[in-house]
């Protein structure tokens, strides 16, 4: 996909400025070309920057997760149809 059509910049290479190191508009302005002509891809240029909604840079955000709370117990009884694998229905 193009995000310059002006300068004929691609996603691709969008990423691969950002993976090799551009932070800012102005380094991709400066390395692709990019938001150099009309401007109208500025603002999607900058959502492949890091923290965008299309950056491929690892932000290092994670989840909580409570690892001591109890998950629910399965019975231990054979189930009632003596098939050797309980069969518990979805919830
Ligand atoms: S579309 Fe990128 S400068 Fe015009």
């Amino acid at each position: 996909m193009y995000i310059c059509i002006c300068n004929a910049v691609t996603e691709r290479q969008v990423h691969a400025a950002v993976d090799a190191g551009a932070t800012t508009l102005s380094d991709l302005q400066f390395e692709l070309g990019v938001a150099s002509c009309c401007g109208c891809c500025a603002e999607m240029a900058q959502e492949y920057l890091p923290g965008g909604r299309c950056s491929s840079v690892c932000q290092g955000k994670s989840m909580a997760v409570d690892l001591t709370a109890s998950a629910p117990m399965v019975d231990a009884q054979p189930a009632a149809n003596s098939f050797p694998i309980a069969l518990v229905a979805a919830a």
